[in-house]
């Protein structure tokens, strides 16, 4: 047996000798569980202390990671190779978050200057719109923009906005993202094209979703300001310049980056062009230097004291070592009760993968299924299965120390909310009065605490999920930076596309088939 199969092996060994021990009672066996298990990184407190694992159990999942080679692969990773083998490109996103002065380099070429003439761009651009330097076609200041793009150019400048962006904005921004008729006719119901600046965010340029909605926003904004102001109402994000220049998007209006940057990864760019508009340069920089903090902490804290490390490894646990299928994660937030669906694509994307990076099938279970919602809304929803169900779902909260919003006291009942789900998830209810309110606990959850919601810290936050996914990868073997098995879907809905309006007569199953028949009558 090789080093790394020995790993697996203790670590499913290990997991299988904590299932006789309830977690609520490793604090008295433990004495430094709390220690071992708490940590600050880059002003983030994470809470791993009532998780599942023994201490046995922590050592047996560091000894996994460092049999994977997690050392070497960070190193490559910051290194600039080219990781995402499937693709031969770098995952570098960890550059865009750099100060000026970092020197990442992508397959040995320097990335920085272009990094920074990129920032340089934006920000002027930035300050531009919100001067009104740069204005409407009728000379007046923009008051919307209308952000178009899907998947990983919609899900984290989503995040961004609904996390930082001002009670009463300068500038808001709506974001259009699916190919729903109903959700473009709502956009361009609440909106004035006549103040509106539309920026189309799309990576390949190609996705089927962002060129109808543009190509309908452009005829939109063409109906109120005429075809010659449609360029000054236009702009667009993409690493795919020649199909920006077919759609007609002057140069100058179009914002690139490079296809070291992972679709899933790219808020750090101008992806988030809006949102670096409307909450104005110096709040995306410190956003920037949240998350660059967060990076410095990755590759500098020893494993045993890494905040994504540990948390790639809770989870390994409960997925490898206890067969937990699912992850769910709250937070205690409303301005961050989009993190579950960023979360969905960024782990379910990242890994959920059954090939290896050698070709073969992986021989364990990589990304669990996540969800979640809003706390403290989904203790009147999900939550009972959560504590009675017949299934152990590991929770993942996220709540804010403190903050300036909302009438006093509110924050203390969600603060309290919080704490009491993660140990009643814990602890449950001994000596019920009656059988069904039997509660087992010993249901593992793990918390992490933003000092508040502010730039840095949800730029830290959000690096930490980043890295966390990478060190799952690594330990699960596979790459994390491709996403082969969306292609088919997207390739079967343009032929279905053909069949559905007429023009195409492809062999599809019955069921299909019998559809595609009765939509066409
Ligand atoms: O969902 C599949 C995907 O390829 C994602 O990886 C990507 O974030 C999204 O589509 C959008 O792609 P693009 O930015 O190229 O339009």
């Amino acid at each position: 047996m090789d080093d790394l199969a020995a790993a697996w092996s203790t670590l499913e060994v290990a997991a299988q000798a904590d299932r006789a021990v309830r977690i609520e009672d490793r604090f008295k066996a433990e004495a430094a569980r709390m220690g071992r298990l708490t940590l600050d990184a880059a002003g983030l407190g994470i809470d791993l202390s009532k998780q599942a694992w023994s201490l046995a159990g922590l050592d047996a999942a560091l000894a996994l990671a460092k049999a994977a080679g997690l050392d070497d692969a960070r190193r490559r990773l910051f290194g600039g190779e080219a990781i995402n083998t499937s693709e031969g490109r770098p995952a570098l996103h960890m550059a865009l978050r750099a100060p000026a002065t970092a020197t990442f380099m992508a397959q040995g070429k320097s990335v920085m200057a272009d990094v920074e003439a990129m920032r340089q761009r934006m920000a002027g651009f930035a300050n531009g719109i919100r001067s009104g330097q740069i204005a409407a076609v009728d000379g007046a200041p923009f008051t919307s923009i209308l952000h178009i793009g899907i998947g990983g150019s919609d899900l984290g400048p989503r995040l961004l906005w609904d996390g930082l962006k001002p009670l009463k904005p300068q500038i808001g921004v709506r974001f259009l993202a699916n190919v729903d008729g109903g959700d473009f006719a709502q956009a361009a119901a609440e909106l004035d094209p006549a103040r509106t600046l539309v920026i189309v965010v799309s990576k390949t340029f190609t996705t089927q979703e962002t060129l109808a909605n543009a190509t309908a926003a452009r005829a939109w904004l063409a109906a109120a300001v005429g075809e010659a102001g449609v360029s000054k109402h236009l702009a667009a994000v993409s690493t795919a310049l020649d199909k920006t220049a077919a759609f007609g998007v002057a140069d100058a209006r179009v914002f690139g980056f490079w296809d070291w940057v992972g679709g899933r990864y790219s808020l750090w760019s101008s992806v988030s062009l809006s949102c670096a508009i409307a909450l104005g340069w110096e709040v995306f920089s410190q956003f920037l230097a949240g998350a660059a903090a967060m990076d410095e902490h990755f590759q500098t804290a020893p494993f045993e004291r890494n905040a994504p490390v540990l948390l790639a490894l809770a989870q390994i646990y409960n997925r490898n070592g206890l067969g937990r299928g699912a992850r769910s994660v709250v937070p205690y937030a409303y301005r961050l009760r989009r993190l579950p669906a960023f979360l969905q694509q960024l782990e379910m994307e990242s890994n959920g993968k059954s090939i290896g990076l050698d070709g073969a099938r992986v021989g364990h279970a990589t990304a669990p299924v996540v969800f979640g919602g809003e706390g403290s809304n989904v203790q009147h929803a999900y939550f009972q299965a959560m504590h009675q169900g017949t299934d152990i779902v590991p929770t993942e909260f996220v709540a804010m120390a403190a903050t300036d919003e909302g009438p006093g006291g509110m924050h203390d009942k969600l603060l309290s909310n919080v704490l009491a789900q993660a140990e009643a998830l814990m602890v449950g209810r001994k000596n019920p009065p009656r059988a069904p309110r039997t509660f087992d606990g010993d249901r593992p959850s793990g918390l992490i605490l933003l000092p508040r919601l502010d730039p840095h810290s949800l730029g830290a936050l959000i690096t930490l999920y980043e890295h966390k996914t990478f060190v799952e990868g690594v330990v699960w073997g596979i790459n994390s930076f491709d996403q082969w098995g969306v292609e088919l879907g997207k390739e079967m809905a343009n032929a279905i596309l053909e069949d559905l309006v007429g023009r195409g007569s492809k062999p599809h199953d019955p069921s299909t088939a019998a559809l595609i028949n009765r939509l066409k009558n």
